[in-house]
């Protein structure tokens, strides 16, 4: 339930329409006798989820996804959702086909066939609306060593096709919800690793879109550094959808709503958090879904061992 609060404020929070309309609300409730037509009308526009029977409550829609190279399928028929301001976790063995389903969701990579739809538009055919909706954090993020932090995120900003006078805002926004206000004028070259990884998520960020793909972003993090990324990551859910990819179960217990297993290439487990792990382990869970006789498990065994 409290999730669904969460949602719902967080869900108007990203449009424009909250904010004059959050106006108006104030000045109509001030005057007292307007105020339950003009709350409808409010509630109609800014698709309240609960209040105005939109209900469209998935953010990323994948639906049939298949993709190729070459002779292999890396990701096969793959269906699944993610609903608006929860975290997913995105789970799988090496090689399963998390990357290569993140870069299609994405818009980077294009689809042997089937769909993924993000708020509803399709990321084929509307890639540019895709594109404004979703920060990716790839598994190695092009960070140029001879930037400064400030100085790289401008640069990322503009890349984006952010206009100069939101930039200055964003830039001061990122870096205090990074927690990189001290160190934004350092070399990207001269920070540590956990560092370098709050820069990639800021850089995510920086066009504050209400979906966020993350891939593995922890890894090769000391614990403490995985920590404090993790505890990052849990602050930007709610407000936002969030895929994580990991094959690090506890994270996906403490961080997640969600959890989607993929397994050469298939999606073996779809589910929330808390039906999964009802009376079991989620490390259990994943290794029953991984090991189920999918007709193709050599390959899988094959694929993990590399
Ligand atoms: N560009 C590529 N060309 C050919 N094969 C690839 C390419 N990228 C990934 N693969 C293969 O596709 C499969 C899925 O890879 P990937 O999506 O990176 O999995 P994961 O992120 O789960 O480790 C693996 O067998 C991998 O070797
Ligand atoms: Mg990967």
């Amino acid at each position: 339930m409290a999730r669904h609060e969460g949602q719902a404020s967080g869900t108007a929070l990203t449009t424009g329409e909250h904010d004059s309309g959050g106006g108006r609300w104030r000045a109509t409730s001030a005057t007292g006798d307007l105020a339950i037509p003009e709350a409808r009308r409010y509630i109609r526009r800014s698709n309240f989820p609960i209040l105005s029977g939109v209900q469209n409550s998935s953010m990323i829609e994948v639906a049939n996804l298949s993709k190729r190279y070459g002779e292999l399928a890396a990701v096969r028929d793959a269906s699944f959702t993610a609903p608006k301001g929860q975290i997913l976790g995105f789970l799988g063995p090496n090689g399963a086909g998390k990357t290569t389903t993140m870069r299609i969701i994405t818009g980077f990579l294009p689809a042997t066939s089937g769909t993924v739809r993000v708020e509803g538009f399709d990321v084929f055919t509307q890639s540019s609306e895709v594109r404004r909706r979703i920060g990716y954090l790839p598994e190695s993020p092009p960070l140029y060593n001879d930037m400064t932090v400030a100085g790289y995120l401008r640069f990322v900003a503009k890349l984006k096709g952010m206009a100069r006078g939101a930039l200055a805002g964003a830039l001061d926004r990122v870096l205090e919800t990074c927690g990189l206000t001290g160190v934004r004028d350092r070399l990207l070259g001269h920070l540590s690793k956990g560092f370098r990884q709050r820069v990639g998520l800021a850089q995510a960020l920086i066009h504050d879109p209400p979906v966020l793909i993350l891939d593995e972003p922890t890894i090769g993090l000391d614990p403490r550094q995985i920590i404090e990324i993790r505890s990052l990551i849990k602050t930007l859910g709610g407000k936002r959808t969030v895929v994580l990819s990991t094959h690090i179960l506890p994270e996906v217990s403490q961080v997640c709503d969600k959890v989607v297993i993929i397994n050469d290439g298939r999606i073996v487990v779809e589910d929330q958090l808390a039906n999964l792990t009802r009376g079991r382990a989620l490390e259990d869970v994943f290794i029953e879904a991984i090991s189920r006789d999918t007709g193709d498990g050599a390959r899988a065994a094959a694929a993990t061992e590399t």
